[in-house]
Formats: C-alpha cells, sequence, structure tokens
C-alpha cells in the first residue's frame, strides 16, 4: 500500500465476493498493531462505504456503513460510520440494530417498512443488514449497521463476509 487511502480504490468490474474480500485483506492490514477501535472502526466504515459503492446495484445504492457501540446505560450508541448523521442511541431489543444486538444474531431486512420497529435515522434507507460483533467470550461488544436506499440491498453474500468481518474485528480490538 503506497497511501492509506488506496485501500479504499476497488477496481471497476470487481464483483461483490472480490470487493469483500478486499476488504477483509485490508482490514486485516490495517489492524496489524493497532487494537484501538476508534481507530479500527472509523477505517473499516469507510472500507465498507467504498467497497459497496464501487459494485454495481443494489450495493452502490448503499447509503449509510458504521456501527453501534454496546453501552450498559445505552443498550447500543453510535459508533464510527460514513453517511449522515443518524440515531445516537438505540435500547436493546429496539429496531433492526437492538433486536441483532439482544439476539446476537444477523439481522437482514430486505424492506425496512415491512419490519415492525425499525428505526428510520434516514427516510431514504429501504434495506439493512445489522451484524454483531461478538467477542470469544461471548460478549456482544458492537454490531454492524448498513443500510440501502433501495429494497432488497443485502443478499447472503453480504451476510457470509460481513460475519466474518465481524469476527476479524472482534478479535483485533481492545473493547471498552
Ligand atoms: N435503522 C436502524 C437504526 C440505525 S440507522 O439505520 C443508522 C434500526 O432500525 O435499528
Amino acid at each position: 500500500m503506497v497511501h492509506h487511502a488506496d485501500a479504499s480504490n476497488f477496481e471497476d468490474g470487481v464483483t461483490k465476493e472480490e470487493a469483500y474480500e478486499q476488504v477483509l485483506l485490508q482490514a486485516e492490514g490495517l489492524f496489524d498493531g493497532q487494537r484501538n477501535w476508534v481507530c479500527n472502526l472509523a477505517n473499516t466504515a469507510s472500507l465498507l462505504w467504498h467497497a459497496l459503492n464501487s459494485l454495481p446495484a443494489p450495493s452502490n445504492e448503499v447509503n449509510w456503513s458504521g456501527f453501534y457501540m454496546a453501552d450498559r446505560k445505552e443498550g447500543l450508541i453510535l459508533g464510527p460510520f460514513h453517511g449522515k448523521v443518524a440515531c445516537q442511541t438505540i435500547a436493546l431489543g429496539r429496531g433492526v440494530c437492538g433486536t441483532a444486538a439482544a439476539s446476537k444474531k444477523t439481522v437482514r431486512v430486505e424492506d425496512v417498512n415491512q419490519f415492525p420497529g425499525h428505526i428510520a435515522c434516514d427516510s431514504a434507507s429501504r434495506s439493512e443488514i445489522v451484524v454483531p460483533i461478538v467477542t470469544d467470550e461471548g460478549k456482544l461488544v458492537a454490531i454492524i449497521d448498513i443500510d440501502c436506499a433501495v429494497v432488497n440491498g443485502f443478499d447472503e453474500v453480504d451476510q457470509k463476509y460481513l460475519e466474518q468481518l465481524a469476527a476479524l474485528v472482534a478479535k483485533s480490538c481492545d473493547w471498552p
């Protein structure tokens, strides 16, 4: 890598699988020697944004990629992200994020208007995927949240790679 920003460049015509493979590789490289969660999650949010936005539709309709952190007081509190200003806190069990956090299971929502309790931080968002980040000890530390401006923005390929990314992130950071 010549410049750090080069990690955000994805070649024209890459498949979704290739883009996610690059995200995983770049993340691993960036986390090498760096365990600060703010630093690592900030760069990961950027990697996800640029990877997905370099793909054909529907992935290039992604309008928010980031993290909510587990918080004793709030349930979830906004972490590093790429996109527009978002809801600051989410109670466990509320919305797509709180549902995934409470169950520690990925939640993929084809159409957010059909998800009871969906929290609309941005009315432009139409589909969403939330992947919990859980340590080896089984502790929820954060969630990955990605929104898309069209319905059905995410499939099993997104889920598979985001779950791999969540596992990598979980073991690569010191959590608050
Ligand atoms: N839609 C989410 C809230 C977070 S924003 O999408 C960034 C939810 O229902 O939990």
